[in-house]
């Protein structure tokens, strides 16, 4: 028995303590907690979104696969393009620059879920494959478009950002019609595995 209740108390012990980040090791990583609501990371990425509009089949980098009955697949919707269902291939880059070798690819999907007010809900990963980082950080959340800075959730990651959470601040970069929008990533964590 008492072999059981000493590590427990240890444990109960350094929650109280806050101090348990010592001790969890899973994959040979160590985790960090933020400390005083500093993040224990933080990144800023940029991407890039060229919505198909029948004409750019070439340069689209995501496509209407699913529009409500009153609407098409070409053409967002009007009503704050509310039922249409975009996916995603993004390049996301380190600067504001379209034309900039990208890091890596914002994959996913977002729809416009507002009828009256203009929002929508996105679901994605940053994935990354070269030597400064390899690995997915995956992102969902509302996104009240017609806010300056919105939060969404670092709900997981894998490679460098396993298992990371966190929240990221998305900025309406800049906008061109209906055709091309850029996002700012503001990518902070509150808890970080690392190579222990
Ligand atoms: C799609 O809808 C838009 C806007 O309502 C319209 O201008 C366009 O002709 C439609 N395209 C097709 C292929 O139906
Ligand atoms: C990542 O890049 C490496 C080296 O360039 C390559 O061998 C590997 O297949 C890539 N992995 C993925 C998932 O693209
Ligand atoms: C809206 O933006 C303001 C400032 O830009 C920010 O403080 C607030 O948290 C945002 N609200 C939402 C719901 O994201
Ligand atoms: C691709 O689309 C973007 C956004 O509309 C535009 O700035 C860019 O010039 C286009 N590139 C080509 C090759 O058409």
């Amino acid at each position: 028995m008492a072999g059981v209740a000493k590590p427990l108390s240890a444990l109960l012990l350094c929650s109280l303590l806050l101090l348990c980040t010592s001790t969890a090791m899973i994959h040979g990583k160590k985790m960090r907690l933020a400390s005083s609501r500093q993040p224990c990371k933080r990144l800023v990425f940029y991407f890039h979104d060229i919505i198909y509009n029948g004409k750019n089949a070439k340069n689209a980098t995501a496509a209407i696969v699913g529009a409500p009955a009153w609407a098409n697949r070409t053409i967002l919707a009007a009503q704050g393009h509310f039922g249409d269902l975009v996916l995603f291939d993004d390049p996301v880059t380190l600067d504001n620059n379209l034309h900039s070798t990208p890091v890596g690819r914002a994959q996913g999907l977002y729809f416009y879920d507002g009828k009256d007010v203009f929002t929508a809900w996105l679901g994605f990963s940053f994935v990354f494959n070269s030597t400064e980082h390899r690995g997915s950080i995956n992102f969902a959340g509302a996104d009240p478009l017609l806010n300056k800075t919105r939060d969404i959730s670092v709900i997981g990651g894998t490679g460098d950002f396993f298992m990371a959470r966190g929240i990221a601040t998305l900025m309406t970069d800049a906008f061109e019609d209906d055709v091309y929008f850029r996002l700012r990533v503001d990518i902070k964590l509150y808890e970080c595995w690392e190579k222990a």
